[in-house]
């Protein structure tokens, strides 16, 4: 072994071939598949152990020889690659494609710049969520029917670890870590165990917001969604706000809009009503605040939560709330915007 490498160097050392022809069969030669390092390497198996450190170093250094003289080759030659000659520098550079944003983040964007403008700041909570914040901290009780396995991806039982249900739950963590005055804007993703079709997902987005401070009214509360609702949907919207129940709000009401298609008069999209329910809304109940180290003599709050899919579906008229999650491009790209 240790002869075929010192004949080697000596070979490698008085090759002074020039040009790229040459330089190829030399790299053939001594490096290509079946040349002579791989070779000497394959057998370098054989040599004995008290050898194999001393002759494994000699042959690094009998590679490293071939590539410094394939190196100083093709510097005399100035050229490094013959495909480096047909490169024609002068043609257009091919397009580059670009993406467009998702629906639901444009429309998302959309919302939270709306609500920035009235001095609400965006906070954000986890995806997994427990029992607390999700559902007791909101005054649901014990056995609502919320909390049944049927409605929501448990995690975990005893403690309860799950995914959220709504943004409802970001709520609580902002009443955790401040104080009144607040006025924030929640955007994310939430889980439901629900059969996907055209109306329903697994998964959605939603918006929440929360307002509390000295003397917040329902008054507040309607002319906040009526500024919303305008600048969203067009100046010429209307809302009805629907008495409802949510356990988290006293009073609870859900919030239509005038429909944009037949402006009121009825069609398939509103069911002939001409109203589109949008949100769900109201005042943040008592207990809620209680449990929140907020003391509910002194201040006062309103609330509101919409599901994002649904304001999009509205906006760009789309029929089947799957197509958001399938990422076909050709939905997709039909969306640009400045959001
Ligand atoms: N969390 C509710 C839902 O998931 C939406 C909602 C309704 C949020 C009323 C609120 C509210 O903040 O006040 O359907």
């Amino acid at each position: 072994m240790q002869e075929r490498i010192d004949r080697l160097v000596k070979e490698i050392n008085a090759f002074s071939g020039k040009g790229n022809e040459e330089a190829e069969q030399f790299r053939i030669k001594y490096l290509g598949r079946k040349g002579e390092i791989p070779k000497l390497f394959s057998d370098f198996k054989d040599v004995s152990p008290d050898q194999k450190k001393d002759i494994g170093k000699k042959l690094n250094e009998l590679k490293q020889l071939v590539l410094d003289k394939l190196e100083m080759i093709k510097a005399e030659t100035g050229v490094t690659d013959s495909r480096s000659l047909s490169i024609d520098l002068t043609l257009p550079a091919e397009s580059v494609q670009l993406g467009s944003r998702h629906p639901v983040s444009i429309v998302s964007n959309e919302i939270i710049e709306i609500f920035t403008r009235l001095g609400f700041v965006i906070s954000e909570g986890p995806e997994i969520e427990d029992d607390w914040h999700v559902f007791s901290a909101l005054n649901f009780p014990e056995e609502h029917p919320a909390r049944d396995m049927q409605d929501t991806f448990f995690i975990q039982k005893d403690p309860d670890i799950l995914l959220r249900t709504h943004t409802s739950s970001v709520q609580v963590r902002v009443m955790e870590k401040q104080k009144p005055p607040i006025r924030t804007i929640s955007p994310g993703r939430v889980f439901r165990n629900e059969a996907i079709s055209a109306r329903a997902h697994c998964i959605f987005h939603q918006v929440e917001g929360l307002y509390i401070d000295h003397n917040v009214s329902f008054a507040d509360l309607r002319q906040t969604l009526i500024y919303f609702s305008k600048e969203m949907f067009g100046e010429d919207t209307e809302i009805r706000l629907r008495p409802s129940f949510f356990p988290f709000t006293e009073p609870s009401a859900e919030m239509d809009i005038s429909c944009k298609l037949c402006g009121g008069k009825g069609c398939n999209v509103c069911k002939y009503t001409g109203w589109l329910e949008i949100l769900g809304c109201g005042m943040v109940d008592p207990n809620v605040l209680d449990a929140n180290n907020i003391d509910s003599k002194e201040y006062t709050g309103f609330a509101f939560g919409m599901g994002i899919e649904r304001i999009a579906m509205l906006k760009y008229q789309i029929k089947d709330l799957r197509l958001f999650f399938e990422n076909d491009v050709r939905f997709l790209d039909q969306f640009k915007s400045a959001f």
